[in-house]
């Protein structure tokens, strides 16, 4: 039986397990797309990025990128490693984001493109996230965000909540 998983934010420490972690992920099943270290700098610059370990391995991984002039927050890159998957730890590293979400950005949106390959629906579904059409978020966050503009014309799905 594996150790209890811990949850934290990210450090810059943690890019390149972060950064390989996507990588392999995006080739894999292309549940997620892979990022630049750079993006992923931004995102634990910004507080926004948490993992999970098990003693002291980065296991799990989710970020967030943040749209100032929306106020809209794109959750990015949930991943757990494939041998500690269906053990609840992506929906803890979810709950952490999503708690310092609440605590810090109240009234903003939160915001997560979900493509077919990916399994994160019922882990934001229980965080309060509802499926909406994308037409429904506002334009201004389009306009800040053009790659939101190529999810759409991918077929993602969208969820979002108000936090
Ligand atoms: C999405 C992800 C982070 C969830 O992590 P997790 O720790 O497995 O999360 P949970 O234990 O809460 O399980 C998530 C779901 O997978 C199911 N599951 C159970 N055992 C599993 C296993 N061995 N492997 C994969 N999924 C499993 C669970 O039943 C659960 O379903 P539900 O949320 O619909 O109830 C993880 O599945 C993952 O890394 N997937 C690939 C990347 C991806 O899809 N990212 C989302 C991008 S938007």
């Amino acid at each position: 039986m594996a150790a209890t998983p811990k949850y934290r934010k990210s450090t810059l420490r943690d890019v390149d397990s972060i950064h390989t972690m996507i990588k392999n992920e995006a080739h894999e099943s292309g549940a997620v797309v892979a990022v630049r270290r750079s993006t992923i700098r931004k995102w634990i610059r910004d507080g926004l990025s948490f993992v999970a370990t098990i003693d002291g391995k980065i296991i799990g991984h989710e970020g967030a990128n943040m749209w100032k002039k929306s106020k809209c927050l794109e959750m990015r890159s949930a991943i757990v490693l494939k041998q500690y998957r269906g053990l609840h730890i992506g929906n803890g590293i979810n709950t952490h984001l999503i708690g310092h979400l609440r605590k810090n950005y109240r009234g903003w949106r939160a915001i997560a493109f979900v493509n077919s390959a990916a399994k994160s629906r019922g882990m934001l579904q229980r965080e309060g996230f509802v499926k909406i059409d994308n037409a429904e978020l506002p334009q201004e966050f389009f306009l800040e965000n053009g790659a939101a503009l190529t999810a759409q014309e991918h077929g993602y799905e969208t969820f979002t909540e108000i936090l």
